[in-house]
């Protein structure tokens, strides 16, 4: 069913946990290298849905800090096909005006992986597009730490430390927190993903697996998302009965 998006309550910024690539190939008797390859499809698919929404930002959780802990071989043709996948998609990225940006602890990262995503990121750095935030070899966790070691060496005092100073100097400085946050494969955890910037995040979490999800259900955890009431800890105005009415 096609939806009807409101546009004036889009979701400026849409993070995704892309997972259930390894079931899905299994359900399947196949190798989870399909599953990871099949996955990589479905992002194209769902970059150019959130780009035709008007999001801003899309962020994709591809590669966790503790996903380190997989067989080498897997690692392996996850790298290979995030390389791939690059080097195919620069041009579109270019053509599309995408702004590709990586966040994550790059240390873990080789150098050959780590030269193409720069190259990317600088590439595409002038384009004024949706913003493609990729999350490679990302903790929630190890970014809270990464940032306090840089605070503590600009030596700032006590007084300097602020959700403002810490927000800045995060690997998502220059983005706006995520308001939804989708997760396939029916799993309901963060798993490290987002953990400071999804404190007032809305959720949409669904059976479906990564290499099944498709535009059409995409939009409609946006159409989800436009039916929540977002409070902010504070009291929705728009409310139709009075909370605290006056008594006569
Ligand atoms: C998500 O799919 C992709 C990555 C974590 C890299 P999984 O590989 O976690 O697939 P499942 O969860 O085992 O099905
Ligand atoms: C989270 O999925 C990371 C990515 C989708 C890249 P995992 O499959 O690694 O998470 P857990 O282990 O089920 O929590
Ligand atoms: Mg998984």
């Amino acid at each position: 069913m096609e939806r009807i998006l409101k546009e004036q309550n889009m979701p400026k910024h849409i993070a995704v946990i892309m997972d259930g690539n390894g079931r899905w190939a299994k359900m399947r008797g196949l190798p989870r290298s399909e599953g990871h390859k099949r996955g990589v499809e479905r992002l194209r698919e769902i970059l150019e849905a959130a780009k035709e929404a008007g999001v801003e930002v899309l962020s994709v959780y591809a590669f966790s800090i503790e996903n380190w802990m997989r067989p080498e071989q897997e690692i392996s043709v996850i790298m290979n096909l995030l390389e791939t996948a690059l080097k195919k998609d620069l041009l579109t990225f270019m053509k599309e005006k995408v702004r590709f940006k990586v966040i994550g602890n790059r240390q873990r990262l080789s150098p050959e992986t780590r030269g193409i995503i720069e190259a990317v990121e600088e590439q595409t750095a002038g384009n004024n597009g949706i913003t493609l935030q990729c999350a490679l070899s990302y903790g929630g966790r190890d970014e809270v730490i990464r940032a306090v070691k840089k605070l503590m060496a600009s030596g700032a005092d006590q007084e300097a430390v602020t959700e403002e100073s810490l927000s800045a100097l995060l690997d998502t400085s220059d983005m706006p927190d995520p308001d939804l946050i989708i997760r396939t494969s029916g799993e309901q955890r963060l798993s490290n993903f987002l953990l400071w910037q999804s404190a007032y995040s809305e959720f949409y979490f669904t059976s479906t697996l990564w290499p099944d999800f498709t535009k059409e259900e995409f939009l409609e955890a946006i159409h989800e998302y436009q039916s929540r009431s977002r409070r902010f800890g504070a009291v929705d105005t728009s409310e139709e009965y009075p909370a605290f009415a006056e008594r006569p």
